[in-house]
């Protein structure tokens, strides 16, 4: 039975940012104190934009970037150097900030013509790093993931094919609702993780934070991550919290 998830509620959009770095340094120096190294699958969207800013100035001298390996929970259907490139958003909020060698980054290559061919080349990334057994699934150290208004996260959205995958790691997904594909991480992957963060800012997320914690027959996607064995946090400011 997967255990509770840890809801953390902080006074504001700072401190909520602050408290969210704090963590992923906490778990980055226990990590490569443990194996040497801290794998952490990054978030799109808008929300982990001042996390990455706190982690790129408050908390640069926390880690030792070089032993940590970076990759995306999703990405845009789009080239690396689009607005809407996930991996664009890191890089100018983080990465270039950073000195992570750049073999320790590891993309989505949203601008192949075909998502599924992206998906195929990002498991193999995967299998290169974190050589699972066969049957295995390969465990993030750190997972940060955010949630839309219709529940979806990483890029599981509502009604897709990858919702209902549990065999491959990576998958091309046509989200009818946005005309478009996505590369994502699917469920197996998700829930072998070692620990997994849900970040959620502001009053606008109240109602789906509620939705997602306070009614589990919605059926909402972001509700299908329960962790294996492993540390499911919800780190909310008062905003998102307001109706729980
Ligand atoms: C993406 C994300 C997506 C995001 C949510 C929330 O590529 O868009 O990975 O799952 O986390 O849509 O986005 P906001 O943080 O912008 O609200």
């Amino acid at each position: 039975m997967p255990a509770e998830p840890q809801i953390k509620v902080f006074d504001s959009a700072a401190e909520l940012s602050r408290g969210a770095a704090e963590e992923f340094c906490r778990i980055g120096v226990e990590a490569i104190r443990k194996h040497g190294r801290f794998t952490v699958a990054l978030s799109g969207g808008s929300t982990p934009r001042t996390l990455h800013q706190e982690l790129a100035t408050t908390f640069c001298s926390k880690l030792p970037w070089d032993k940590v390996y970076f990759f995306w929970g999703d990405e845009r259907h789009v080239p690396p150097d689009f607005p809407e490139s996930n991996f664009r958003m890191a890089k100018e909020t983080l990465l270039s900030h950073l000195s992570v060698p750049a073999r320790n980054v590891f993309r989505m290559h949203g601008e192949l013509p075909d998502a599924e061919q992206a998906a195929q080349l990002y498991q193999e990334n995967l299998r290169e790093v974190f050589r699972p057994s066969p049957g295995e699934f390969p465990r993030f150290d750190f997972i940060l993931l955010g949630v839309g208004p219709d529940g979806h996260t990483a890029s599981l959205f509502p009604g897709t094919k990858a919702v209902e995958e549990h065999q491959r790691w990576v998958v091309g997904n046509w989200v009818e609702q946005h005309s478009t594909f996505r590369v994502t991480l699917t469920y197996p992957v998700l829930n072998h993780a070692a620990n997994v963060m849900f970040l959620m800012r502001g009053t606008g997320k109240a109602e789906i934070v509620y939705r997602v914690l306070r009614n589990p027959s919605a059926n909402l996607p972001s509700q299908k991550v329960q962790l294996i064995d492993g540390n499911l946090m919800w780190y909310l400011d008062k905003g998102a919290a307001a109706r729980l």
